[in-house]
């Protein structure tokens, strides 16, 4: 699949090596343009001068900046996401407001894009290695729309993780919480930052995706 990523920070450079592996065809943008060509350089991936270049072509689009910054990229791109899959890796740490997420306010910002939260909940020193601590890692995702959520369970399953449905985007802001607690874990204990999610025991329909109608 084509995926343009907006950030080439840790998220930018791990997600992106991991679909790079994946044979997908990945293409970076963010405002640093030297530091961008480097990680693009050292994962296999393009490079697009702006967000909405990156976009051209592109099915999917991973906005892996921080939550801060997502207003602001949603605005460069809004002209440019009619139909297309936006995943929010974002973990905005208490600062959505109340009774919200970030994916759903991004969803509002980008009227017409299919917006799915995924890949919050996995540390990006995790994402080249879905197999560690002896259990295939889950990648949990959140989205309204069926077929969105068949193209994301494979997107995750191409780079090792075993996709979970949570449950539409309103889910995201439990998937948002539960990344809290483990950053916010880490920082108590002074972690190694290699602990992530694996749901013993989920359900089927969780591991089949959005039901299909009849
Ligand atoms: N690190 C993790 O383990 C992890 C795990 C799960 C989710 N997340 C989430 O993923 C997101 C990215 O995290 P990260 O650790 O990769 O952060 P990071 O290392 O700080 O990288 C952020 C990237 O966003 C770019 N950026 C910032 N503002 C931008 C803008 N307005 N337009 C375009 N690009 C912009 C930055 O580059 P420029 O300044 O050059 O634009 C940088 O490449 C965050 O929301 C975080 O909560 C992180």
């Amino acid at each position: 699949m084509k995926v343009a990523i907006i950030g080439s920070g840790n998220i930018g450079q791990a997600l992106g090596g991991a679909l790079v592996g994946a044979g997908h065809d990945v293409t970076l943008a963010a405002r640093d343009a030297v530091e961008t060509d480097t990680v693009a350089k050292a994962i296999g991936a393009t490079t697009a001068a702006t967000a909405p270049e990156a976009l051209n072509g592109a099915q999917i689009v991973v906005l892996a900046v921080p939550y801060t910054a997502l207003a602001d990229v949603a605005a460069e791109i809004k002209n440019s996401v009619a139909d297309k899959i936006v995943i929010d890796v974002t973990n905005p740490m208490g600062q959505a407001p109340a009774g919200t997420s970030a994916a759903q306010q991004l969803a509002e910002w980008l009227p017409g894009a299919r917006v799915v939260k995924a890949f919050n909940t996995t540390f990006a020193g995790l994402l080249a290695t879905p197999a560690t601590h002896g259990q295939t890692l889950d990648a949990l995702y959140a989205t309204d729309d069926v077929d969105t959520g068949d193209v994301i369970a494979e997107l995750i399953r191409s780079i090792g993780f075993r996709p979970v449905y949570a449950g539409g985007l309103n889910a995201a802001a439990q998937l948002e919480a539960m990344a809290g607690l483990n950053i916010q874990l880490q920082i108590a204990t002074k972690g190694d930052w290699r602990s992530s999610f694996v749901l013993v025991g989920a359900p089927k329909g969780a591991l089949e995706g959005l039901p299909k109608a009849a």
